[in-house]
């Protein structure tokens, strides 16, 4: 089969897909919805996001070099769209959106209480690349909510439902293939029953 030739383009999916949470130093608040979003190094934990500089979130993270990722769900794919068609210029996301502010930890931005999973940041570096800056952050604290844990109180992110985004789509995802090396996993030569 023919494969066409594009023009060099973002192609790089499915993509997670986040609300990033910021605040500014009096404490207006906002959230913007990212999908350049990735982990970038285990140790020390980091991950990266890259904002557009006039998104009105980016003084926010870019004066206070802190922000709060919070992964999204089924259940919060129209709000994880909403945050990223309006501005907190005009309004008030958390309101619009009856989503839920949630203090955290170690940095101002407030954490989205309806989120599976809230990651804490401390931007470490910032890259100019073009239409967008990369923050590189530390990730200084991260909260799971104990609603997702399973019968061995393991953390089991599947049973919150995350989405991906994907070429312009949000897609859900779930449907478990393998697990961590299972392709050289050794098979146990169980007998069978008769
Ligand atoms: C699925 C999706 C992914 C997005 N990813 C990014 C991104 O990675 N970086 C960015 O600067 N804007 C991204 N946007 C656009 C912003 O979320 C959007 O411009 C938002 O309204 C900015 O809010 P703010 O002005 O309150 O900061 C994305 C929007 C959507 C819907």
């Amino acid at each position: 089969m023919a494969k066409q030739s594009w023009k060099p383009g973002n192609m790089l999916y499915p993509l997670p897909v986040v609300m990033v949470s910021t605040a500014d130093k009096e404490g207006k608040d906002d959230i913007i919805t990212v999908a350049w979003a990735g982990t970038v190094c285990t140790n020390p934990p980091m991950l990266s996001i890259s904002v557009r500089p006039e998104r009105f979130s980016y003084h926010m993270i870019r004066e206070t070099g802190e922000f709060v990722v919070n992964l999204t769900t089924e259940e919060l794919a129209f709000a994880t769209d909403y945050c990223g068609v309006r501005s907190g210029r005009d309004v008030d996301k958390f309101k619009e959106t009856g989503l839920t502010r949630q203090k955290a930890d170690l940095v101002k931005a407030p954490m989205i209480t309806e989120s599976p999973v809230n990651i804490e940041c401390r931007v470490r570096e910032i890259k100019e690349l073009g239409s967008h800056h990369m923050f590189i952050a530390e990730v200084v604290a991260v909260h799971a909510d104990e609603k997702y844990m399973d019968e061995k109180k393991r953390f089991d992110l599947n049973r919150a439902k995350p989405i991906v985004y994907s070429h312009g789509e949000y897609l859900a995802t779930g449907r478990k293939l393998g697990t961590f090396g299972y392709s050289v996993k050794k098979v146990k030569n169980k007998r069978k029953k008769r």
